[in-house]
């Protein structure tokens, strides 16, 4: 009846050549739905968090609005069953979908970082694209990288099996190496429903927090496309114009960016199920807009969440903070100071650190790798920053740069997520009937 209705108004409205609806003009508030995931308690540690020991956290209970129609389905199919109840009674500028974020297996950078000690990676080893015998500029999966992503799949597989979980209807990843060929390891060989095909989206702003590590440059669409041709790589443009080597985000500035990427997926899918594959630092991100507590994840972990999300005719306006600059050594650290989290004393003359790329342009940039070194910014942008004597690297996440300078880069210049959505974009999905679908039955949410 819910649907007919609403469908009855679509028509009515697609008939009498209604305008395109623009959600930029409006606001789209994000939250956590807790209670059902162990990720949400506070008691749960997440450092020795295993998803796959725990069902992925699914917390076993009765749901009070469904139990009569559940009496003996699995745990995943009951909830399932709740999503869709929560769904079918929210009102029409209101959604709920399960995002199930996973990490990227471990890269040649997270090897590094543990090689070297963190203070001395942020503050020299991340700048360079690799040492002597290993490369980690848009980091590749290690063996171990390779492995986390393949007992993601086998989970996934058993999951599907013996839990009936609902897979995902849309596939999002990072364009980092990384995180694609997790999401292929991840999915790949496992079959889909008919109406939910494996064909990812890649979205520039799923990327980790924008820092001064070469791990966090991506390469260029073509790439991209060469290495998984039937993925949709429409979101980005040829070649990376966000990562320049200089500056870095804030957490504020990642936060308004993780946003203006949920905003793009919320806004044009209309699928529940939504699998998305990203960085520690941006999954980080992405559950602050969300609200969800902090959960960090390890090295090809998954988190699901159950996030309700309301069309607002308006709320805040869209922030574009500043990025800062990162400082870094010359040359390897002498020492990191404890005191300070990711702090190091540098060697050489520039003891304070240094804001402008320790590589060599022109020689050091890795020719052929599919980037483009005309993206960097020019080192003379950034004269009026000013040193103090303690280098703080360009660790993604870390607010904790005590530089400034009037150089900023605003976020909102990155490939935005354009959301405006047309009341036709549900029917020319090409994914057949998604089941409920309160995307195309609210044309007006408000
Ligand atoms: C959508 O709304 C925003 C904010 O009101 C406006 O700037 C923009 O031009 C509109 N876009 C379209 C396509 O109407
Ligand atoms: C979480 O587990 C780690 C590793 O065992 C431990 O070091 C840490 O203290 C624990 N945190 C809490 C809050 O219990
Ligand atoms: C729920 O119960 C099943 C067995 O009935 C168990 O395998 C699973 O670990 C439990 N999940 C949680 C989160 O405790
Ligand atoms: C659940 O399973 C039991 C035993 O197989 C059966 O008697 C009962 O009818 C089932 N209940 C439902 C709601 O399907
Ligand atoms: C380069 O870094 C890797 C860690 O990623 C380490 O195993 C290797 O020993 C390093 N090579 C040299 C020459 O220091
Ligand atoms: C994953 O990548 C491999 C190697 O490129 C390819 O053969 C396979 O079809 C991919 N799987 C999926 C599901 O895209
Ligand atoms: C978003 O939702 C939260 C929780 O319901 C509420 O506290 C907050 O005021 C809402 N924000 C806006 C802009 O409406
Ligand atoms: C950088 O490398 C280029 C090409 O090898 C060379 O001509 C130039 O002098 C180098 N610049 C610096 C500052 O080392
Ligand atoms: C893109 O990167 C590849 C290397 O992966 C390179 O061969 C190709 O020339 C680059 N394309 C463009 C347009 O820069």
């Amino acid at each position: 009846m819910y649907g007919s209705t609403t469908l009855a108004a679509g028509a009515m409205l697609l008939a009498s050549g209604a305008q395109a609806i623009n959600i930029t003009s409006g606001y789209i508030n994000y939250t956590t739905v807790a209670g059902y995931f162990l990720q949400d308690v506070a008691s749960t540690n997440a450092s020795t968090f295993d998803y796959t020991a725990t069902n992925f956290g699914l917390i076993n209970q009765t749901y009070s609005g469904t139990t009569s129609s559940t009496a003996n389905l699995t745990q995943w199919q009951q909830f399932q069953a709740q999503v869709a109840a929560l769904n079918a009674a929210a009102p029409l500028n209101t959604v709920y979908k399960v995002l199930f974020m996973g990490r990227h297996g471990e890269g040649y950078h997270n090897a590094a970082e543990t090689f070297y000690g963190t203070p001395a990676w942020n503050c020299y080893w991340a700048e360079l694209n690799g040492n002597a015998t290993a490369t980690w500029y848009d980091a590749d999966l290690t063996p171990n990288g390779i492995n986390q992503a393949i007992i993601a799949h086998n989970f996934w597989q058993h999951e599907i099996a013996v839990q009936k979980i609902p897979q995902p209807q849309s596939y999002y990843s990072s364009p980092l190496t990384r995180c694609l060929k997790t999401t292929n390891l991840t999915f790949n060989g496992i079959p889909t429903p008919e109406y939910y095909p494996f064909v990812p989206t890649v979205k520039e702003l799923l990327r980790e927090g924008i820092s001064i590590h070469t791990c966090d440059h991506r390469r260029n669409r073509t790439y991209i496309h060469n290495l998984f041709s039937t993925w949709d790589v429409s979101d980005l443009g040829e070649y990376d114009t966000i990562w320049n080597g200089v500056s870095a985000e804030t957490n504020d500035a990642q936060d308004a960016r993780s946003k203006k990427v949920l905003d793009s997926i919320f806004g044009t899918d209309d699928h529940t199920w939504l699998s998305i594959t990203s960085h520690s630092g941006e999954i980080g991100s992405i559950l602050r807009v969300v609200g969800h507590r902090s959960f960090s994840l390890n090295t090809g972990a998954v988190i699901p969440v159950l996030v309700k999300a309301q069309f607002l005719p308006s709320g805040p306006a869209p922030s574009s903070p500043a990025y800062t600059v990162s400082t870094h050594c010359a040359n390897p650290p002498v020492t990191s100071i404890a005191s300070l989290a990711q702090g190091c004393v540098c060697s050489g003359t520039a003891v304070g650190g240094i804001t402008t790329p320790i590589y060599n342009i022109s020689s050091d940039y890795p020719s052929g790798a599919g980037f483009q070194a005309t993206d960097l910014n020019t080192p003379t942008v950034l004269a009026s920053a000013t040193a103090t004597a303690t280098a703080t690297g360009g660790a993604s996440g870390s607010s904790s740069s005590s530089f400034s300078t009037s150089s900023s880069k605003s976020s909102s210049a990155s490939t935005s997520a354009s959301i405006t959505a047309s009341a036709s974009t549900s029917s020319s999905r090409p994914y057949g009937p998604p089941g409920y679908n309160p995307w195309s039955s609210s044309y007006g949410w408000w």
